[in-house]
């Protein structure tokens, strides 16, 4: 018996980095997925990898930030399955590392959408499901910058502090139907973000400020918001685990 066996589990941006490790370790314990994300190439990969587990899998792309696309794909989905248990709210974008007197409406508008819109959003799609079946497991993922801030990242530290206090208010909100909140905030970690924006050079120099002197993987974040999604934490809710080698402890 697989700790997922029978659970549906949705993870947003699932096409890549921290939600493709994620719907594997998910897919490995028995789960079924659904496999959002705007890029349905990367989408189609992790729903292969998850097939190949004997798992099912099956994509929707769409635009986070689009709250009518969400609606649709959570009703879709909703319909093709029977059910969502799991929500991992963690499609998202770098920061766009800028000085506040450069910080553009667009910038703004960008990353509130993305994270905290679609957070929003499709949590709010979600929960009706869950609150009939009295059950559900949701996930915020936030970040390192979301506690502690990064310099010139207003617009991702926002963000991200938003969906740690959206988290906490939303586990105090939705205990009653038996639907636990948490947030997982991942330090640096290996994956096509910050690939994208660093050279070999910098991300060594800033793996250097890692207690652990290193990046994580995205399985290490994986792991952290399986468990929070299993039965081994049905009395964990409002809880922050944040997997970053030591940079932050609190
Ligand atoms: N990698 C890190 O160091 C790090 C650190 C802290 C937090 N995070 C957070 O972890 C989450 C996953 O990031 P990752 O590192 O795996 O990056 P990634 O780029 O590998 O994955 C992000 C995924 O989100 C998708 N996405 C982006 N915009 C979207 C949109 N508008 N609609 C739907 N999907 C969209 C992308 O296509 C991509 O597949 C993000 O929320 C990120 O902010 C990452």
């Amino acid at each position: 018996m697989g700790q997922y066996d029978g659970k549906v589990a949705m993870i947003t941006g699932s096409g890549s980095g921290i939600g493709r490790a994620t719907a594997i370790i998910m897919a490995e314990r028995g789960a079924d997925l659904i496999i959002h994300d705007i890029n349905e190439k990367g989408a189609n990969e992790t729903a292969e990898k998850v097939k190949a587990l004997g798992r099912k899998a099956k994509v929707w792309v769409a635009d986070v930030s689009n709250v009518a696309a969400m609606k649709k794909v959570v009703a879709e989905a909703e319909k093709h399955y029977g059910k969502i248990d799991v929500l991992v709210n963690n499609a998202g974008v770098a920061s766009d590392r800028c000085p506040i007197e450069g910080v553009t409406e667009a910038m703004f508008e960008r990353s509130i959408g993305i994270h905290v819109r679609g957070t929003m959003f499709t949590t709010q799609a979600v929960i009706p499901g869950m609150k009939q079946r009295r059950y559900g497991k949701i996930v915020n993922i936030s970040s390192i910058q979301g506690t502690v801030g990064h310099t010139e990242g207003s617009t991702y530290n926002g963000a991200k502090g938003a969906l740690l206090a959206m988290a906490k208010g939303w586990a105090k909100e939705f205990a009653p139907w038996n639907i636990a909140v948490n947030v997982v905030a991942p330090g640096h970690c290996m994956t096509p973000m910050p690939m994208a924006k660093d050279s070999p050079e910098v991300l060594a120099e800033e793996a250097k400020t890692v207690p652990f002197k290193r990046y994580g993987q995205p399985e290490e974040m994986g792991y952290a918001i399986a468990y929070l999604c299993s039965s081994e934490a049905d009395f964990v809710t409002g809880q922050v685990i944040s997997p970053n080698g030591g940079y932050i402890i609190t």
